[in-house]
């Protein structure tokens, strides 16, 4: 059985719509580095923005999460896993929420009743206790002892400080084939979480208060690795479906076996998928030091020392058939997968050489150094040395450390890394004209030009236009927006007529910082809210266009030359793109 097929067969017979699974690497965000949750992409919906395919939606999204990576390498942890969901937006709620689950565990995958138990969220000050929840459970055959009130560090849920949010009631599958006990405890690990009903009916503010949403919504989520495991009775994920091809060519390639290497090959297969997904992403992430780039650079470095521990020859590129592994897996279900498999290699092997050349001095080194302490610390001089000479990520420091009974001090190296940013930033800021790092002039035109374009097609095509993503080059931009149909060429003349006159009127640029919640009132076009920061930048163009924005932009439209479309086209159901260029 095709575990994600099935989901996505379930909830579409259910009335729900299937939607793509939005990028790894949030176009438009800069305050995330990777979608964490399936609803995250989905935020403005969940606010009450109407979503263009309707009030269910449900997909499996391609997620990162990074909050221990030590830990990768244990059986049930992964950098990254593909989390299936269904979503009502302002439709059904509860009852029919906790029924689909029901139904699709017990009918569809065959779970014994016998077998599951469930949280609820007991309730705080802002949020009553939910018997509602807990009654649904029992009138659809849920035992009272199977059901546990938890408080909000369990049973609410919200992605980050503030957004959407609300009470959750998780779902709990009995893996072991000892004799299930009657009542169930949470703590008992033999019960493992399957899947997360969140119902968001509110939203947190950053000062910590919350308020009624508009709407009552569900989101939901199910780890499909974990699931897998749990149907195919593996209590290591590794050992399930999704990863033994993977496993299997680790084996290959170290002529060892998974047994009693296991962790090794768990950091390999877990990186190395990973850092297929990031590279492979549209964003175009290489590694760096900085941000995405920064996450992918250490998820391969740590798999090369792994792959060390267990004797792989890294001289050579021994990463590419495991990578390829991972590529045949998922490329149909991804097009960029199969679209960037070359850029993905590339980027693999070439990060692996570059780590390859400093490896073994930073090893020395580290030995040397071992020799060298006075006490049990690895002091933040050393750990930037490393880094820094050696590149040696923070955490491969770390891992080092532990192995040898060490600590090292982490609050330091943060300290130092974060100065040696802010100066290296400054540097290449001097660069640029204006202080404006990283941008060439040309792409300052087209991200004026972008919130030009943005103000056209509201005015043009419908108040209702919102941008989706955006993306500068030199060459070009390319900005995405909701729209349900393919633009006429009356209303592609008549957006550039529109730019062009906006161009040559001259219009001055400014910017004002402002309270976010005052730049929302104002008018200020903004895309996700919540993500902002309380204290924003709002551009305004003239009269024409006003946007929450970090900039940066040219001072006057007159600099951006003449506007020109070169391409309308679909982008996914209910958003189109267009391509645009500057002559
Ligand atoms: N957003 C919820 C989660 O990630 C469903 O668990």
């Amino acid at each position: 059985m095709n575990l994600k097929e099935e989901f996505i067969k379930f909830f579409v017979a259910k009335g729900h719509v299937e939607i793509p699974s939005a990028p790894l690497i949030p176009e438009n965000d800069p305050t995330v580095l990777f979608n964490t949750a399936g609803m995250q992409p989905l935020v403005p919906y969940l606010l009450g923005e109407k979503h263009p395919l309707g009030k269910r939606l449900c997909d499996a999204q391609k997620c990162v999460r990074l909050t221990d990576l030590e830990s990768i390498g244990d059986k049930t942890h992964h950098t990254f896993f593909e989390m299936l969901g269904n979503w009502s937006l302002g439709d059904y709620f509860k009852k029919e929420s906790i029924g689909y689950s029901f139904e699709f565990l017990t009918k569809v995958l065959n779970i014994p009743i016998n077998r599951l138990a469930v949280t609820v969220f007991i309730g705080n000050d802002d949020i009553p206790k939910d018997d509602s929840s807990a009654k649904i459970w029992q009138d659809l055959g849920i035992p009272k002892e199977r059901i546990v009130y938890l408080g909000v560090e369990d049973n609410f849920w919200i992605a980050g400080d503030s957004g959407p949010c609300g009470g959750d009631t998780e779902i709990f599958y009995f893996r072991s084939n000892e004799e299930i006990p009657k009542a169930f405890d949470p703590n008992d690990d033999r019960w493992v979480e399957i899947w997360n009903n969140v119902f968001m009916e509110f939203y947190k503010n950053s000062d910590g208060s919350i308020r009624e949403l508009e709407q009552k919504n569900v989101d939901t989520g199910m780890g499909l690795e974990r699931i897998v495991a749990v149907l195919e009775n593996k209590d290591d994920n590794y050992m399930s479906s999704i990863w033994q091809q993977i496993i299997k060519k680790i084996e290959q390639i170290s002529d060892k076996s998974y047994n009693g290497n296991e962790f090794s090959m768990r950091v390999i297969a877990d990186h190395i998928r990973t850092s297929v997904f990031i590279s492979a992403d549209r964003a175009g992430i290489k590694p760096s030091n900085t941000d995405q780039g920064y996450i992918l650079r250490r998820l391969i470095r740590r798999a090369v020392r792994h792959a060390k521990k267990l004797g792989i020859d890294t001289s050579i590129n021994w990463m590419e058939p495991i990578a390829l592994e991972v590529i045949k897996k998922y490329e149909n279900d991804y097009e960029e997968i199969k679209d960037n498999k070359e850029v993905v290699l590339k980027v693999l092997e070439e990060e692996c050489k570059k780590f390859n050349k400093t490896l073994e001095k930073g090893l020395k080194e580290f030995d040397k150094l071992l020799n060298n302490l006075s006490n049990n610390v690895i002091d933040k001089d050393n750990a930037f040395k490393l880094y820094d000479t050696y590149g040696f990520p923070i955490e491969l420091t770390v891992e080092l450390a532990n192995e040898k009974g060490l600590m090292v001090d982490i609050a330091g190296f943060k300290e130092k890394f974060q100065l040696h940013q802010e100066l290296s930033r400054t540097a290449s800021a001097g660069k640029f004209k204006g202080g404006l790092m990283g941008h060439s002039d040309i792409e300052i035109k087209y991200h004026t030009a972008t919130h030009l374009l943005n103000a056209a097609l509201k005015l043009v095509v419908s108040k209702d236009v919102h941008q989706k993503g955006s993306n500068i080059n030199e060459e070009r931009m390319r900005f995405d927006f909701s729209c349900d149909h393919k633009l006429t060429d009356e209303e592609k003349n008549k957006v550039e007529a529109l730019v062009n006159e906006w161009i040559r009127a001259g219009l001055e640029v400014t910017s004002l910082e402002m309270n976010k919640e005052e730049a929302i009132k104002s008018g200020a076009e903004a895309m996700f809210i919540e993500k902002y920061a309380d204290i924003v930048t709002v551009y305004k163009i003239g009269d024409v266009s006003k946007e929450i924005c970090g900039g940066p932009h040219v001072n006057n439209t007159r600099e951006l030359g003449h506007f020109k479309i070169v391409k309308e086209e679909a982008s996914s159901s209910g958003v189109r793109r267009i391509k645009a260029i500057l002559e």
